[in-house]
């Protein structure tokens, strides 16, 4: 096999964001672009000789070319073997699981999870470290540095492959083995929960609807919810992985999934609903006439876990992302475990997992996940919340009913603006910051602030430190509001604005979220001054 050794340039702006580099389709597909990605990986983990990687992808437009660009560099780089997803096709957490399983040294996971696919939308890599996790920080700065120093790339002169093909192939002396897709995660969710009371619920005539939203989860619905739990055939819909994702947005909120929010919240509407985006690592859960909330979520699997086989002794801690609401810490006060707030990322909960510190994690961007893999884990949520309907048998409106009223409710929306031109963005989180020591006292319409910061965090495990990770502002009235730029755009930037306020176990907890958060949201608007600095004053999305 021929190895070509090819001089390059650094490429501007191969800065790896929240989850990896996100970008659009055509700038991945320009020469040379992926392949100084993908050198730098290598480069900045020491290099590739002699090692295993797991790869595979949401099976978004170039997905598959850029497989073959990823086999070609991995041979040339020396690697010893590669696990991939038959098809090209693995979920952010079945390649977090086989991370693991089979001990490799790490992965590239193709995805820009809940953007739109296809060649003018967006594309996705990121390199997850042996542990199954997305990269942390010290590894992402050091590809981000390999970019900005890089000179050559290498790649072998080899054919394609059959990526369909199940079975053990070679590129040059690197083996290049591919799997099922879906067989090792389905035997992982069996050991996790109690398959035969779902089944029974199935039996009873409960019924279910999950999304697949054209995207990569519609695979690994249809075997587990469909075949093994028996679940009729049609309630998974969607389930067709599509390169465009059927020219949607796969990403579960009320927003995107609306053709199941309709359905759910329709007459005859079945008991439980149910939405994964495109690389599978996220959840939208809704019960007949019913939306949960991802922070509610995470709190109600907090306080129900235990019902689940894999959960039953007990869970060590729950950590959260800051901008979640805080009703998971009031189960982990209750359950008297350790709670953790970390900033946004999934990759800020891999040393707690890692460490046994914590056993569940969520976001409040629709991700919950637990220590069985070190990615959020969009169906995994869903037969937890199948495993706890399935013992408590009551209805998903029931169980966040009796929820409240033993903790209180967080009321909780997320506003997003979208596409504000970067710099009036950067000018309106430095007018904030700038403004944090004067705005404790003052007050914004029906609220007072009580105290604010800007959220560094420190990891408890390794003592890192991460600054700059968004603003929090807390009133008087026990409400919050945290404002923070995405990191995950590819076009603009994204101002995020979330909302919170707290109700206690003995108030109101039906009201309107968006009318219980009207205080904290214009006094919010007021704050950060966006209507001056941007000319918008309406949210793009509001989940
Ligand atoms: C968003 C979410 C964040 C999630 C990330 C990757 O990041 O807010 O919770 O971990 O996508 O799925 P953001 O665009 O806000 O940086
Ligand atoms: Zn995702």
């Amino acid at each position: 096999m021929n190895i070509n050794t090819v001089s390059t340039q650094p490429i501007d702006g191969q800065k790896p964001g929240t989850s990896g580099l996100r970008k659009k389709t055509r700038i991945f597909m320009e020469p040379g672009y992926l392949e100084n990605f993908v050198q730098s990986i290598f480069n900045a983990i020491g290099g590739a000789e002699g090692k295993t990687f797991v790869v595979g992808g949401d099976g978004r437009f170039f997905n598959a070319q850029a497989i073959q660009i990823i086999i070609k560099m991995a041979a040339a780089n020396g690697a010893k073997r590669l696990i991939l997803g038959q098809g090209g096709l693995l979920s952010t957490p079945a390649a977090s699981h086989l991370i693991r399983l089979n001990k490799t040294d790490g992965g590239l996971i193709l995805s820009a999870s809940h953007n739109p696919g296809g060649i003018d939308e967006d594309f996705g890599l990121k390199f997850n470290v042996p542990n199954g996790g997305p990269a942390p920080e010290s590894i992402t700065d050091a590809i981000f540095q390999q970019t900005k120093e890089l000179t050559s790339y290498k790649v072998a002169d080899a054919d394609d492959l059959d990526l369909d093909a199940l079975g053990q192939q070679s590129a040059g002396d690197m083996t290049v083995e591919i799997v099922d897709s879906v067989a090792d995660y389905r035997k992982l969710m069996k050991s996790l929960f109690n398959f035969d009371a779902i089944r029974q619920l199935f039996e009873s005539g409960f019924r279910i609807r999950f999304d697949a939203m054209h995207a990569v989860t519609g695979p690994y619905a249809h075997a587990i919810l469909e075949k093994d739990l028996g679940a009729p055939d049609g309630s998974v819909m969607n389930g067709v992985p599509s390169e465009n994702f059927g020219g949607g947005h796969p990403d579960p909120n009320p927003v995107w999934a609306h053709e199941l929010m309709d359905i759910m919240m329709g007459d005859d509407a079945p008991d439980f609903g149910a939405a994964s985006d495109g690389d599978g690592d996220r959840n939208m859960i809704v019960g007949r006439g019913t939306y949960v909330t991802p922070s509610d979520s995470l709190a109600v699997l907090t306080a129900n876990a235990f019902l689940a086989p894999g959960y039953a002794k007990g869970l060590a801690g729950v950590a959260r992302s800051m901008p979640t609401s805080a009703a998971s810490d009031r189960v982990a006060e209750k359950l008297e475990i350790e709670c953790f707030e970390t900033p946004t990322g999934w990759k800020f909960f891999g040393n707690l997992l890692d460490a046994g510190r914590a056993t569940l994690c969520g976001e409040e961007s629709a991700g919950t996940g637990s220590n069985h893999v070190r990615e959020k884990d969009g169906l995994w949520a869903v037969l937890l919340w199948l495993n706890i309907l399935a013992v408590r048998r009551e209805s998903v409106a029931e169980i966040l009913a009796h929820h409240w009223s033993i903790y209180g409710r967080d009321y909780y929306s997320r506003h997003d603006f979208e596409n504000i031109p970067t710099e009036q963005a950067n000018t309106l989180m430095t007018g904030l910051r700038d403004a944090l020591p004067d705005l404790p006292g003052q007050t914004f319409g029906s609220e007072t602030v009580a105290s604010c910061d800007e959220f560094s965090y420190s990891d408890p495990v390794d003592g890192s430190v991460s600054h700059n990770q968004g603003i929090r502002v807390y009133f008087e009235s026990g409400g919050r509001a945290v404002f923070r730029l995405s990191g995950t755009g590819t076009q603009g930037a994204t101002l995020r604005l979330y909302l919170e306020q707290f109700e206690p176990a003995d108030g109101d907890h039906l009201k309107d979220p968006q009318e219980a958060l009207v205080g904290v949201q214009q006094a919010a608007l007021v704050i950060c001054d966006l209507q001056n600095l941007t000319g918008r004053s309406e949210p793009d999305v509001k989940t």
